[in-house]
């Protein structure tokens, strides 16, 4: 299927322009943004993700988008759209604004917002590789889904080349933080585990839905304890003595079968932490 395109109350041709030159998304990447999966033609977890791109926009320092809006545009995308349809993306600049990093006076511009409905490859497994650079948990901006992913776009580039679908990333302190689109666990001694948010991991939906419905359900799924992953947790998986699997919002849970390129085996934790994520999200789109 094509992208089908909805901006500023409207849907357009991809051809068409929604946005202008100086636009401070495209010229610093000052914008914010949401990807939800499609499940049965409905966004999943929306109301989910519409409270963080709320959240992301107060972070960024720039308003909150309307709800109604916002929602608006995706009714209107997905009614258009083909029954391939897999993903919904919802991006909201700060609109136009000067050349440099400054913008425009409060109240002078409009921010620009598009959602866009697209196709979505689903992999029931990953291939994940540990890349040199890392994430800055300190930042400004650590934790908020801001549209500057240009660190992301080289990380996954060098996973792509080196055949692999997802890169890992450490912080600055060098702990275990996440993926360039995808949160990360670590299953060792009969548990499956993910980075605390001050590593300066995103708060991934998916991995919030897995945290709930796992303690729900008794499956030892938990954040990790202060210094309990560092970086080096990964040479014992690489070693064979443990497993690792990604959540993100089009992947939901997989095991990691391939790190930095040998082939490392699925935990029995995971594929349940998989199994129960299909099930409790077959039963409710916006959980
Ligand atoms: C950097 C990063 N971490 C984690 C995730 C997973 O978050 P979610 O489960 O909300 O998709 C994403 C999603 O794209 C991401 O971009």
């Amino acid at each position: 299927m094509s992208i089908v395109i909805w901006a500023d109350g409207r849907l357009c041709g991809v051809d068409d322009p929604v946005a202008t030159a100086v636009d401070h998304g495209l010229t610093v990447g000052d914008g914010i943004f949401e990807t939800c999966s499609v499940e049965g033609g409905r966004a999943f977890a929306l109301t989910r993700h519409l409270r963080r791109l709320a959240r992301s926009a107060r972070g960024l320092g720039i308003a909150e988008p309307d709800e109604d809006a916002v929602r608006a545009g995706i009714d209107a995308v997905l009614a258009t759209a083909g029954a391939d349809v897999g993903r919904v993306r919802i991006t909201v600049t700060a609109g136009p604004g000067p050349l440099g990093s400054n913008r425009a006076a409060a109240g002078s511009t409009r921010q620009t917002v598009l959602v866009l409905a697209g196709p979505a490859v689903r992999n029931e497994v990953s291939r994940a590789i540990r890349v040199p650079w890392v994430r800055n948990e300190r930042s400004a901006v650590a934790g908020l889904k801001t549209t500057s992913y240009a660190e992301n776009v080289v990380a996954l580039a060098e996973a792509y080349r080196r055949g692999a679908d997802e890169a890992l990333l450490a912080n600055t302190v060098g702990e275990l933080c996440e993926g360039t689109g995808s949160n990360v666990l670590v299953e060792r001694d009969g548990e499956l585990v993910t980075p605390r948010l001050t590593s300066g991991c995103l708060a991934g939906i998916t991995r919030e839905l897995l945290l709930e419905w796992a303690s729900a359900d008794g499956l030892p799924v938990r954040e990790a304890r202060a210094g309990e992953l560092a970086f080096e947790v990964l040479d014992e998986v690489f070693a064979g003595s443990g497993h690792l699997a990604l959540a993100g919002s089009i992947r939901n849970v997989v095991p990691v079968v391939s790190l930095d390129q040998r082939d490392i085996t699925a935990g029995e934790i995971t594929l349940a932490a998989r199994r129960l994520f299909e099930a409790r999200s077959a039963e409710n789109v916006d959980p």
